[in-house]
């Protein structure tokens, strides 16, 4: 069974239809990528699906269990879904008054209300395991764009989501970097920490590296998806798409 399921979702910008009947699910253990041009929908989509933006028509399901209608106005359990899904921004959403470790504990102390003895024990664990244990009490602006994402995946983690959605996980990095966030990445899933993630990016060999499904969009609509995409585009569109990246 989906962990998470998404029925025809349409989102408007005024009379642009940003989002077109979008159908979407993850189950257990998935990496889903999403790829497509700049404008076609991308970030829209995962923030609608993490329910940080309302959409005119579809429907959101977590555990089979309908929990948000747009047309019916139904919004049983967005804390539930807040819950269920922790999100890193493309920009990291760090604040830049706090250091790192505040960055990470802040939340989960003062919003969630977590013991803070567990939240700062599992906090070093992360700072341990990220490499950051020296960075602490660095504000954000003392660090480089590899460490200020590891300090906004740690943030996300501790809040012990099911799923974590990324929107351009990588577009602040070298080459080198890259490969360690996909080690990271690949490390939270093994390690089953969390259930599945969703990434939007537009790195075509992170995607071929890290994903088990790929998903294409152009124009507010998914054109195709499958494993197997990137070697074996169906569509004209992919196929223009990877053209141009290449
Ligand atoms: N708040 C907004 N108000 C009006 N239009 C918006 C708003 N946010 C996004 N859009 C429009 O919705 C469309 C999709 O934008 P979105 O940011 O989801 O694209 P994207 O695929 O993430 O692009 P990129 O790869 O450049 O990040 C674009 O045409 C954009 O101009
Ligand atoms: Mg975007």
């Amino acid at each position: 069974m989906s962990l998470f399921e998404a029925k025809d979702i349409s989102k408007f910008f005024g009379k642009k239809k940003v989002l077109d009947e979008i159908n979407f699910s993850l189950v257990e253990n998935e990496i889903v990528c999403v790829l497509g041009p700049s404008g076609a929908g991308k970030s829209t989509l995962l923030r609608c699906l993490a329910g940080l933006e309302n959409f005119d028509f579809g429907c959101l399901y977590l555990d089979g269990k309908k929990i948000l209608d747009a047309q019916e106005k139904i919004k049983n359990n967005l804390k539930e879904l807040h819950d269920m899904i922790g999100f890193v921004f493309q920009d990291f959403n760090l604040f830049p008054h706090f250091d790192v470790y505040k960055n990470i504990c802040d939340a989960a102390i003062k919003i969630k209300k977590f013991d803070k003895r567990k939240v700062y024990e599992q906090a070093d664990l992360l700072l341990n395991k990220f490499g950051l244990t020296e960075k602490k009490n660095f504000y954000v602006h003392e660090l480089s764009g590899g460490q200020k994402q590891r300090v906004a995946i740690a943030r996300s983690l501790i809040l012990n989501p099911e799923i974590i959605f990324f929107d351009e996980p990588t577009s602040a990095l070298d080459n080198e970097l890259k490969k360690e966030i996909v080690m990271i990445l690949k490390d939270i899933l093994r390690e089953k920490k969390i259930k599945s993630m969703l990434i939007v990016t537009h790195e075509i060999e992170f995607a071929r590296e890290i994903a088990d499904k790929i998903i294409f969009m152009d124009a507010g609509k998914i054109i195709e998806e499958g494993a197997d995409i990137i070697n074996n585009p169906k569509s004209e569109r992919m196929r223009l798409f990877l053209k141009k990246i290449n």
